[in-house]
This record gives C-alpha cells, sequence and structure tokens, in this order.
C-alpha cells in the first residue's frame, strides 16, 4: 500500500470547491488506499460550524461514490472543523493547536498539505500568517495548493507571487490549473511523443493551423457576481488554452521531468507573438450572448443573467489567433476559441495539415480535404485522424474517412477526476500538471495587452444567439486567412447567423 501521512488544512471548507471536488477527490484516494490512518483534515471557515456538522457535509458531498456505509464513516471521521478569521491572528493560533494535536493523533510525519480554495485576495494574509504563528515547522513536506485565478493582470500575480514565495519555495507551491488532470491533455504530450508518425510532421512544413475550441452549453450560472470581473479572455484563455497551447507547441523535453517539461513550456510561451494594442484588435474578438432557443429551449441573454450588470461589457466568448515565432511554427496560426453558453459543451483540438502539393484526382483543382487529427478532450475522450480514401465504387472519387477511437469516460467510469490525479500529485510532490510562475507570468503579459486593447477601443460587442458557436466575426477571423473552423457542430443543429 502506497498510504500518504499527511494533514490537510483546507481554507474556504464550507465552499462550493470543496463540497463538488475536495471531498470526492480526497474520498477516492481513500477507496485507493493512498489514503488512509495517518492522515487528518482541518476545515476551515468562518461560519461556526462543528466537527459533526462538517463530517455530515463531507458524508452528503460523496454519497454517489459510497459503496461501503462503514468505510464513509472511517473517511469521515479524520475531518475536523475550525471556524477561523483569516485576519485574526488569535485564530491561527487556535489552528496551531489543533494541527499539533492531530499530527501526533495520526501520526502524520508533520507532513502538511495547505489547500487555499477562496478569494485570492486573502492569500498573502494567510501564508504570512502561517510562517509567523509557526504553523509551518519545517518538520515534513509543507505544500501550499492554490485555485485560480491567479491575479488579475500581470502586475496583481507578480504581487501575489511575491507574497507567497516570500514563504513558500516555487516547488512548494501549487497552482491548480484543472485541464491539465486531465486524461486527454495529458494525453497530448504521448500523441506528441510517444509516435513517430505525428512528432516527425509536428511542425510549419506539415502543419497549416491548430485550431483549440473549449465550448460550453452553460451560461454563467451563479457566478455572475465573479464573470463579471473576469469575462472569458481572463477566465479561460489566460490559464486553460494558453497551458493546452503550450504542450502543443513546446518542444520535446530531453527527459519527462517535471523541470525539463516546464522549461520547453516556458520557452514554447515565451516565442508567443505578445502583439501590439493594434495587431490585438485584429487578432482578437469579443462576444456576448444575447438570448437565443435550442430544440425549443429558451435561453436569456447575459446581460439578463443575474448579478450582472445591465450595461455589462463582460465577454463571454472569446476568440482569437496566436502566432508563434520560432523556427517550428514559424507561420502557423493557432486559432482559439472559448465561450459560454455555445451549442454544446465540447472542448477539442484540431491539429490541420497542409493540403497535398498536387491533386491528381481532379485535374489539380486541389478538392483534398486536409488531414486533420483531432485531440478529443471532454466529454468524450479520445483521438480520431481524418484521411483520404477512394469511394467504393466504380468511377476514382476521393473522399474524407475518419480513423477515430473515442470513449465516453464518465460512461466507462476510467478517468480519475482531475482533481484526484492534481492533489494526488501534489502529495507526491509532482509538479508537472500545475502552473509554473514562468508560465502564468508570459500568459499574462500576453493577455493584458489584449485586454488593454479592448478597453482602449470600446466599439460595439459582437454578439451571438445563445446556444450557437459565437458571433460571425469568428467565422470572419478565420475567412480572411483563406481557412475555417474545422469543427462546426452548428451545422447539424442551427443554422449560421
Ligand atoms: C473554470 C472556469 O476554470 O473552468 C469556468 O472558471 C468554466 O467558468 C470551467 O466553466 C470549465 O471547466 P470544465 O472542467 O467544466 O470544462
Amino acid at each position: 500500500m502506497n498510504e500518504k501521512a499527511v494533514l490537510f488544512t483546507i481554507f474556504g471548507a464550507t465552499g462550493d470547491l470543496a463540497k463538488r471536488k475536495l471531498y470526492p477527490s480526497l474520498f477516492r484516494l481513500y477507496k485507493k488506499g493512498e489514503l488512509a490512518e495517518h492522515f487528518a483534515v482541518i476545515g476551515t471557515a468562518r461560519r461556526p460550524w462543528t466537527n459533526e456538522f462538517l463530517r455530515e457535509v463531507v458524508t452528503s458531498s460523496i454519497q454517489d461514490l459510497i459503496e461501503d456505509e462503514s468505510q464513509a464513516e472511517n473517511f469521515a471521521s479524520h475531518f475536523y472543523y475550525q471556524s477561523h478569521d483569516v485576519e485574526d491572528t488569535s485564530h491561527y493560533v487556535t489552528l496551531k493547536n489543533l494541527g499539533e494535536e492531530l499530527k501526533a493523533k495520526y501520526n502524520t510525519l508533520g507532513n502538511q498539505l495547505f489547500y487555499l480554495a477562496m478569494a485570492p485576495q486573502f492569500f498573502g494574509t494567510i501564508v504570512g500568517h502561517l510562517r509567523s504563528e509557526e504553523i509551518l515547522t519545517g518538520e515534513g513536506f509543507e505544500r501550499l495548493i492554490i485555485e485560480k485565478p491567479f491575479g488579475s493582470d500581470y502586475e496583481s500575480a507578480k504581487k501575489l507571487n511575491d507574497e507567497l514565495s516570500c514563504v513558500f519555495d516555487e516547488e512548494n507551491i501549487f497552482r491548480i490549473d484543472h485541464y491539465l488532470g486531465k486524461e486527454m491533455i495529458q494525453n497530448v504530450t504521448a500523441v506528441r511523443f510517444a509516435n513517430h508518425i505525428f512528432e516527425s510532421i509536428w511542425n510549419n512544413k506539415y502543419i497549416d493551423n491548430v485550431q483549440i475550441t473549449f465550448a460550453e452549453s452553460i451560461g454563467v450560472e451563479d457566478r455572475g457576481g465573479y464573470y463579471e470581473t473576469s469575462g472569458a479572455l481572463k477566465d479561460m484563455v489566460q490559464n486553460h488554452i494558453l497551458q493546452v497551447l503550450s504542450l502543443l507547441a513546446m518542444e520535446p523535453p530531453t527527459t519527462f521531468s517535471d523541470e525539463e517539461i516546464r522549461n520547453e513550456k516556458v520557452k514554447a510561451l515565451k516565442a508567443i507573438r505578445k502583439y501590439t494594442e493594434e495587431e490585438a484588435l485584429d487578432s482578437f474578438i469579443a462576444g456576448q450572448y444575447v438570448a437565443g432557443s435550442i430544440d425549443g429551449e429558451e435561453f436569456v441573454g447575459y446581460l439578463e443573467e443575474p448579478n450582472v450588470a445591465k450595461n455589462s461589457r463582460t465577454e463571454t466568448f472569446a476568440c482569437g489567433k496566436f502566432m508563434i515565432d520560432n523556427f517550428r511554427w514559424s507561420g502557423v496560426p493557432f486559432y482559439v476559441r472559448t465561450g459560454k453558453r455555445m451549442v454544446e459543451k465540447g472542448t477539442r483540438i484540431n491539429v490541420v495539415f497542409k493540403q497535398m502539393p498536387v491533386d491528381l484526382f481532379n485535374n489539380n483543382q486541389n478538392t483534398l480535404a486536409p488531414n486533420i487529427l483531432t485531440i478529443y478532450i471532454q466529454p468524450t475522450e479520445g483521438f480520431s485522424l481524418s484521411v483520404n480514401g477512394k469511394e467504393i465504387g466504380q468511377g476514382f472519387t476521393i473522399e474524407p474517412i475518419k480513423l477515430s477511437y473515442r470513449h465516453n469516460s464518465a460512461f466507462l467510469g476510467n478517468s480519475p477526476e482531475a482533481y484526484e490525479k492534481l492533489i494526488l500529485d501534489a502529495l507526491n510532490g509532482e509538479r508537472t500538471n500545475f502552473s509554473d510562475w514562468g508560465e502564468v507570468a508570459r500568459s499574462w503579459e500576453l493577455i493584458d495587452v489584449i485586454r488593454s486593447a479592448w478597453d482602449k477601443n470600446p466599439k460595439e460587442l459582437a454578439t451571438y444567439k445563445a446556444r450557437t458557436m459565437g458571433p460571425k466575426e469568428s467565422y470572419e477571423l478565420l475567412e480572411k486567412d483563406g481557412r475555417s473552423w474545422a469543427w462546426k457542430p452548428e451545422e447539424w443543429y442551427i443554422e449560421r447567423g
């Protein structure tokens, strides 16, 4: 058994993230034996909960995973609650005492993992107190997991990072980007570096363009307040999309180690062209959904959503083109798009290869479809490769055929949840699937220019009807380059426009 000894302290233990993701992930690790006897969890937040109440909440959050009631009861018995005001020094003293008691009771070898599942403005205060009140003792490993957003621009991210790095070394800071815990995102490196047929043509000689789509069918739900301060660019592009892009674009690392991979990702991000504001306006589009319907179901527009200003200019859709100025990628656009209330939930990458130089089969009209490698991230997982073949029959018509491997991981139930993987990685001190400060800093530099260009040039926001694939401007962006989106789910749903 690979059991870990550790004391977790979760700040924000009463929140949604803890209930939806953290408690179920810890329980999955418990069922697998990664956590057994030598762990304890202190949940803290402002609310005056008791240990018993936290345990009830934990138990209800893992309902779907319970096969054996006594196992669930044992698991929940490792949870303790302490009501906590992050600004109040005396509360850290109580926290330290409880921690000391639990370390001894569960023999956690002094290992500590602090999970900050709360608003980033408190991060600096919390870690400062962890040090000043000597909750950090240096006995075992002491690691910090933090949630996004990591700052709201380069300046605020840098300030936050300075505060954290006064207390924790970079190697002990685990910045969560939950996309890096997804099975198929981790598979990007496998596709590239375990398959000669791909890696040898993974460059501007053979690849025409790369398309990354992160579509969501949901709207802003009850997160209007947060979303108003963020928008799609900061919510999705700055972190998840640029992380995926760097995995697609990086050079092969010399070894498959955290450090080598991180260095290559940072190099790839540094090679992404930092636009002038004028170029940013030309290359990026902001959109917002208005009321729409699909299959007879009606959806309100963004401005009618709760906690959204009636004249809000927040973008619920962002789309653009990144260029990478290095030997491998020069001239290959990386198109990205993401939005709320799009036709369907679908995250996928399309690598579009160049046209054949000659079309032997059709008087050189070049009607051959390009080969496309698709990596399906979710909701189904898998790959497909579209190749051209001869249509069965007398004549000689060429048609694209899909070689496809797809499965629904939720259905098979064999893909570990992203958070489960990431928490286990953090327990093992494995940092590959977390964002490093170098990556975060460069991402903000790239995003800040776009944001500032949009803010200084308040032209009409492009709009799109709820449950479509985004504004017409996002199609025009590719059309003006003589290209088009390879994935057009709207074609079988509704007419564009
Ligand atoms: C989060 C964003 O980081 O990712 C959300 O803040 C978004 O707005 C979510 O809905 C999407 O994640 P997933 O795993 O559901 O694709």
